[in-house]
């Protein structure tokens, strides 16, 4: 699994952009579901056919990345957030275009008080000499992402975008493992998640499901002076109880946590400050659809070298195949 996850995080696909990881995730899909289809704003939907309960499952393909918005007559680059991007994560890292042409970061020195820090006085250096030749190769409205690869820390991995490219490698390894379910199974691959789960909430309209389940990161209370939260790496996957999205109904609480508990899988409750996923807007489609969230825990998100533990993951692709397996009709979905 490790490879798939390798391939995923470090296939670019910001949010809008998502052309290259769902062509990516759509050639894993091929052969282990009914039907496939892009819709609209690109969603990836891909379909077990089945007469019970339609389930969605939802992991977003996209990432943030920052965007082009202005070339100076030197040829450095000003840009503007996709997502939730934070200045001092991004200075002396590295991104990249989607031609591969790469950048670092930059900040204006003159007049700037030490610890301060504001996207509108970084720029990105690609190197050109100036404005035109900057522009042969960028242009306005060009999106970059972090340049990074992942690397194996023994039982834990760090790369950027396992928000949410490990949600993909779940929901791929999940329909990979599971051979039959009584239940019809959506298995979505999203977009546009970071700037307001609309990716989520258009196909959740589309599908009319009976449940939806989405997988995603989340944040860990584990690391020095960490804000207060119950969750640790290798603690098991995350039943979400709460974000500024979803409170889970619960229903679809149990259901996961009394799976967890019947297939002896190690779980933990996650209750989430800050931030939702694609559960929040898949639980306000149509006139409401009981949703839920299986979380992977994990440390620095939204950074370019996030960390969590392949033991998480694994155990989340148990919770997931084993709540396919049941049949969710008649446990009242
Ligand atoms: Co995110
Ligand atoms: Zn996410």
């Amino acid at each position: 699994m490790k490879d798939l996850i390798k391939e995923l995080t470090e296939t670019y696909g910001p949010s809008g952009n998502e052309e290259l990881i769902r062509n990516i995730i759509e050639n894993k899909m091929k052969g282990l579901v009914d039907e496939m289809k892009t819709d609209t704003l690109g969603n990836l939907i891909c379909i077990k056919k089945g007469k019970g309960a339609k389930v969605m499952l939802a992991a977003h393909m996209d990432e943030i990345g920052v965007v082009v918005n202005h070339i100076d007559k030197k040829g450095f680059l000003r840009f503007a957030a996709v997502g939730g991007v934070f200045p001092t994560y991004l200075l002396a890292h590295r991104v990249i275009f989607k031609n591969g042409i790469i950048g670092t970061f930059g900040k204006e020195e003159k007049g700037s008080t030490k610890g301060e820090l504001k996207l509108e006085k970084m720029f990105i250096d690609i190197g050109a000499k100036d404005e035109k030749e900057a522009s042969k190769y960028v242009h306005i409205g060009d999106v970059a992402t972090y340049y990074r690869e992942l690397d194996v820390l023994g039982s834990r991995l760090t790369a950027k975008a396992f928000d949410d490219r490990i949600g993909c490698a779940v929901l791929i390894e999940t329909a990979r493992k599971l051979k039959s379910s009584p239940n019809a199974v959506y298995f979505v691959f999203t977009v546009q998640e970071e700037v307001g789960l609309r990716g989520a909430k258009t196909s959740a309209y589309g599908i009319e499901p009976d449940i939806g389940i989405a997988c995603d990161v989340t944040d860990t209370g584990d690391t020095p002076e960490a804000e207060t939260m119950a969750v640790e790496l290798g603690k098991g996957p995350c039943v979400k109880v709460k974000d500024r999205t979803i409170i889970t109904p619960l229903k679809v609480k149990e259901l996961m946590v009394s799976t967890a508990e019947s297939k002896k899988i190690p779980y933990q409750l996650e209750i989430l400050e800050w931030g939702g996923t694609d559960g929040g807007a898949i639980h306000l489609s149509r006139s409401g659809v009981p949703a839920g969230v299986i979380s992977i825990p994990t440390r620095y998100v939204h950074t370019p070298s996030e960390v969590l533990d392949i033991a998480d993951v694994e155990n989340a692709v148990r919770l997931f195949v084993e709540i396919l397996k049941k049949n969710l009709k008649k446990e009242g979905f």
